[in-house]
């Protein structure tokens, strides 16, 4: 058995939404708060490994921002992301949860001087989890579903399944059918297969390129960011995303190594 606690750099794990940590604060041991930048960054142990949670806050430049601090002041050399999303892609649904393998800014737009979506400067568009951790991030995530449902929320999402592929990022609560569908269509038409999006992810893949440091994320779909988006993710939020956090975390931080 590794010692984990030998480990000198923390893990950061990052939510958009104070009741998606809920889960997680409840059991970090030895919590210290520190606060830094106008947010509250939480230092302790979870299951035998030091951590730092983290809330994102939401949009784009919110999340940089804590990405940003997480490194520079707290060292962070790992990052991973829980919360949730809307589902694009077809098949799914409410409850399901997507590992992203990458992350394009559905609403970047720098035309005609480069290609719609490329971040300029960068020659991409899309930024990619760390190849090993979104790998156990997955394994983690399917075995938390697998498991028969999690934390007693299977119930409601008997057949939920783990998906592994492309998120985009906005900063904009998609919450419309006709929106969501072309907002699926542009993207798949410019070749980024989408299955989900939120308002964080792509932010902080960016900054993890930038600095070299591994990221992963996972993101549960709490809606399917169509007419009733504005109704169904309040109320996965509240019931739901922290049973879904706790679950894939804990399984995602006994897998790694030191
Ligand atoms: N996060 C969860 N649901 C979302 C949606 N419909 N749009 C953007 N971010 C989300």
């Amino acid at each position: 058995m590794p010692n984990r606690s030998a480990s000198p750099t923390p893990v950061a794990i990052l939510s958009a939404l104070l009741q998606e940590q809920q889960g997680l604060m409840e059991l970090l041991h030895r919590p210290q708060k520190v606060a830094h930048a106008g947010r509250d960054f939480w230092l302790g142990e979870l299951h035998g490994r030091p951590v730092v949670l983290a809330l994102s806050k939401i949009g784009k430049v919110a999340a940089a921002t804590t990405a940003t601090a997480l490194i520079e002041r707290f060292g962070v050399r790992r990052m991973v992301f829980t919360g949730v999303a809307g589902g694009l892609g077809a098949g799914v649904n409410v409850g399901d949860v997507v590992v992203a393998s990458d992350f394009v800014q559905h609403d970047l737009d720098a035309s005609p001087l480069f290609p719609r979506y490329e971040v300029p400067l960068y020659g991409r568009s899309r930024f990619e989890g760390d190849a090993a951790l979104t790998a156990l991030l997955f394994k983690a995530a399917s075995a938390a579903l697998g498991d028969g449902g999690i934390g007693g929320a299977g119930a409601a999402f008997a057949g939920a399944r783990a998906h592994l592929g492309l998120i985009a990022s906005g900063d904009r609560f998609v919450s419309g059918a006709s929106e969501s569908r072309g907002l699926h269509a542009a993207l798949t038409g410019a070749g980024h297969e989408v299955l989900a999006v939120e308002m964080e992810g792509a932010a902080v893949a960016q900054v993890c390129h930038d600095y070299g440091v591994p990221f992963a994320a996972v993101r549960t779909i709490s809606d399917r960011a169509d007419d009733s988006a504005h109704v169904d993710f309040p109320r996965f939020v509240e019931e739901v995303a922290s049973r879904y956090a706790h679950a894939i975390v804990e399984k995602l931080l006994l897998s790694l190594e030191p």
